[in-house]
């Protein structure tokens, strides 16, 4: 049976909208490992001006910003939550990014869980899934 992939529906105009619109985001799974798209991401997202929180609990800190281990330590409001781990952790994540009153739950490409999703929606969170922040950003805002 083909399983058809859920899409987020939104437009690129949606999109524009919230990547112009929230500057603060929580960036779960952060690495400093170059290899790693998190960090590339990461990286990207503080040259054009957002204010990015690393997530991870094995790191105190990840190019050069300290890192938490809950988006509830972070001491600052979160509107994107942007999804690096896989599957299986994204539901804590999206509990917490409701708790913190994010307002938009990114889900990276292999992060998707229907769980999580649901949940995300039901809460009333904005939820784009199968994008990368990066690269929606280069094709419809620094273009
Ligand atoms: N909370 C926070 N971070 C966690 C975590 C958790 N519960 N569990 C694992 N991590 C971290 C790990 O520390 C690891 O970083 P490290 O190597 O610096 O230690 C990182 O998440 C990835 O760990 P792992 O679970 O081994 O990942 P993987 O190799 O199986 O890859 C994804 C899974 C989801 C990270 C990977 O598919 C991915 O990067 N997806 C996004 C791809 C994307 O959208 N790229 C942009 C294209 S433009």
């Amino acid at each position: 049976m083909v399983r058809i992939m859920p899409v987020d529906r939104l437009s690129d105009e949606d999109v524009r909208e919230i990547l112009t619109r929230y500057r603060k985001v929580a960036l779960v799974g952060a690495s400093p490992k170059p290899e790693r798209d998190a960090s590339d991401v990461m990286r990207y997202l503080l040259e054009h001006g957002y204010e990015v929180y690393p997530v991870n609990p094995r790191y105190g800190e990840v190019l050069g910003r300290k890192c938490y281990s809950s988006l509830l330590d972070i001491p600052d409001d979160v509107e994107i939550v942007d999804l690096f781990v896989r599957p299986e952790f994204t539901v804590e994540y999206v509990e917490q990014a409701i708790e913190k009153g994010a307002r938009v739950v990114w889900f990276q490409f292999n992060t998707y869980n229907r769980e999580a999703f649901k949940r995300a929606k039901e809460a009333g969170l904005v939820v784009v899934a199968h994008r990368c922040m990066k690269k929606e950003h280069e094709r419809l805002v620094s273009y």
